[in-house]
């Protein structure tokens, strides 16, 4: 099994729209027995509730339900997880700081992502973090998470002759 988590702040917005759309994505293509993915955030502020109701709400306009519970990013998931996707350049410095911390070591090359290094269609780094903002935000967040996802998965398909 592959295992991805996604990581953005809160686990509440960006990460589990992350994790719930490409979950879809990997079930759509028939590959749901062969990767795995999960979310958490950088800080604990919302550990244990459902995400924001807006991010549910996008979601489900387009047939995908959010059933993740927020979690912190823990030390077991430099080891549980093969690859670990950041939405933004701080969770990445996190994600970072964090495994050197754990396990003395800073990942590995190809093992930790910026999302949008696989947005062909990216002129700036980060998933805008849309909390404080609209449902045009979180619009916005599902379409750039949804068009990572099917780059992402194409990558690993490849890397790890999945077709
Ligand atoms: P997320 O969004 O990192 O995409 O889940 C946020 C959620 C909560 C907060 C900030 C960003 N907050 O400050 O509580």
């Amino acid at each position: 099994m592959i295992n991805v988590l996604f990581v953005c702040l809160g686990n509440i917005c960006r990460s589990p729209l992350a994790e719930g759309t490409f979950s879809h994505l990997v079930t759509q293509r028939g590959l749901s027995d062969k990767i795995s993915c999960d979310s958490a955030g950088t800080h604990g502020y919302h550990v244990g509730i459902l995400p924001d109701h807006r991010a549910r709400r996008v979601a489900a306009d387009y047939g995908i339900t959010l059933t993740h519970n927020a979690r912190k990013l823990s030390s077991d998931d430099f080891a549980n997880f093969d690859y670990i996707i950041a939405m933004d350049e701080s969770n990445l410095e996190h994600i970072q700081t964090q495994s050197y911390r754990s396990t003395g070591f800073y990942p590995e090359e190809g093992h930790v992502f910026l999302y949008r290094d696989f947005d062909a269609e990216a002129d700036v780094q980060s998933v805008p973090d849309p909390y404080y903002e609209d449902m045009a935000a979180f619009e916005n967040v599902y379409q750039i998470v949804t068009r990572c996802g099917e780059s992402f998965l194409e990558y690993l398909i490849k890397e790890h002759n999945l077709g």
